[in-house]
């Protein structure tokens, strides 16, 4: 089962989109409202740096995405599938980086894999956005609608039955443990399973859709000049299940 899937120099315009992600399942309306590309597509999350002129604004539109994640892992039934599309790309920067979780837990210390065995970690949105984008934060009612959910830190991927991590930047502490211990611990375990070695690196180019699987993986974009170029992605991301 691929963890990653490209398709190349495609049209794919949002309605055929949404229509092509509800081939994998129901896909998400998500609850940062702002971000919805379109009126009759609520299930677009549109990342686009352009003002209302059309030029670089100068503003990155989502700060949490350059920091490793998986998508919706801060709701029950997290995101099984991301669909990313290409409209705009910048000349430089803007890639998107993907590590595989299978082989971050076999490859994960023996003294590491104790002490989170049979652990869950706390995975929070206002959490993430806070600390991330710092602005443009979560309203009471979003914050009411997606409360901080547990999932284990190890996971059993439903379809290979193969164990990956599951943590990123929303993973906020651990269940049982000492706010600041679980704190340090899963910034630790970040780190080492995001390794440059083990990460693959997308340079995108425009037309471009891009599917991964986000029940084994752990991605995020890397920076680019807001001010000077333009980038315009959609993305749908589709429910999966809930972690176990
Ligand atoms: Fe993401």
């Amino acid at each position: 089962m691929y963890e990653l899937i490209l398709f190349d120099d495609v049209d794919l315009p949002p309605a055929t989109q949404v229509a092509f992600a509800r081939n994998f399942g129901e896909v998400q309306i998500h609850v940062l409202s702002q971000y919805h590309g379109y009126k009759d597509h609520p299930e677009i999350y549109m990342l686009s740096n352009l003002d209302k002129d059309g030029n670089p604004s100068g503003k990155h539109p989502d700060k949490g995405t350059l920091f490793w994640h998986t998508d919706g892992s801060w709701r029950e039934r997290t995101g099984q599938a991301t669909m990313m599309y290409s409209e705009i790309v910048p000349e430089a920067g803007g890639e998107t980086e993907f590590a595989d979780m299978y082989s971050a837990y076999e490859l994960l210390p023996q003294a590491l894999k104790a002490r989170i065995e049979g652990r869950r970690a706390i995975h929070n949105l206002d959490f993430s956005r806070t600390r991330r984008h710092g602005v443009d934060l979560l309203t009471a009612k979003q914050r009411a609608e997606v409360p901080p959910i547990a999932h284990p830190i190890v996971r059993t991927h439903p379809d290979t039955a193969r164990k990956a991590i599951f943590l990123g930047d929303h993973a906020e502490w651990i269940e049982g443990m000492d706010y600041d211990e679980g704190r340090a611990l899963i910034e630790e375990i970040n780190a080492m399973i995001t390794s440059p070695a083990r990460v693959y690196t997308h340079s995108w180019t425009p037309r471009q859709c891009m599917v991964w699987d986000n029940r084994c993986t752990l991605h995020r974009a890397t920076g680019f000049d807001e001010a000077r170029y333009k980038r315009v992605m959609r993305r749908c991301t589709i429910n999966g299940d809930q972690p176990f």
